[in-house]
């Protein structure tokens, strides 16, 4: 008797569970405008651990090589997520160059995600070493800045999306 009350309970779950799944498909009717990603998966110690080299115009310099061999297809010339690869394979990739597309983000999070890639970002792994790993990151972060500087907008007031 008492399997039955285990039993129940699963059933039901899964019950429950079908039809939330079947109401997913519209995930992507604000393809324009995707959310963003689930950074979940992210250890916290990598979220955390601090970007040791300074956003210097050398190091933006340094990542442009592999920022235009290795991201630029997918991410676009400027970031704007618009490049041949991401249209090819459907990809809807955040605007870079819009601010607020990673403030929410820590340089740790974003460097882990370049080496260690995440869902269909592929993973730089071995091809870069651990300082152009966070070149990138600085000049990823680069892209949205030139934007910014012409909003001047205070960052204090601004809602999270
Ligand atoms: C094959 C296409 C592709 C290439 C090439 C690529 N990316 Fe990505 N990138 C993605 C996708 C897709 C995501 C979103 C991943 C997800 O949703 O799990 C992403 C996410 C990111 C993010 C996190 C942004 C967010 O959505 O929060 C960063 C930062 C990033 N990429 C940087 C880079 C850099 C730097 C390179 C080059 C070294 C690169 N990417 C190369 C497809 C690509």
């Amino acid at each position: 008797m008492y399997r039955l009350t285990l039993v129940l309970p699963a059933l039901l779950l899964i019950a429950l569970a079908l039809p939330a799944q079947q109401q997913q498909p519209s995930q992507n009717s604000t393809a324009t405008a995707p959310k963003g990603m689930d950074y979940s998966a992210i250890p916290v110690a990598a979220a955390k651990e601090p970007n040791p080299v300074k956003a210097t115009p050398e190091s933006i310099a340094r990542a442009k090589k592999w920022w235009t061999l290795d991201c630029a297809m997918c991410h676009g010339e400027n970031g704007n997520g618009k490049g041949d690869t991401a249209k090819d394979m459907k990809l809807s990739l955040v605007d870079f160059t819009d601010p607020a597309s990673l403030k929410d983000h820590t340089d740790g999070e974003l460097f882990y995600i370049i080496k260690n890639g995440h869902g269909d970002m592929p993973p730089e792994g071995d091809r870069i070493k651990t300082e152009e790993g966070w070149d990138l990151v600085n000049y990823v972060r680069s892209l949205a800045k030139k934007k910014s500087e012409t909003e001047a907008k205070p960052d204090s007031g601004a809602k999270p999306q």
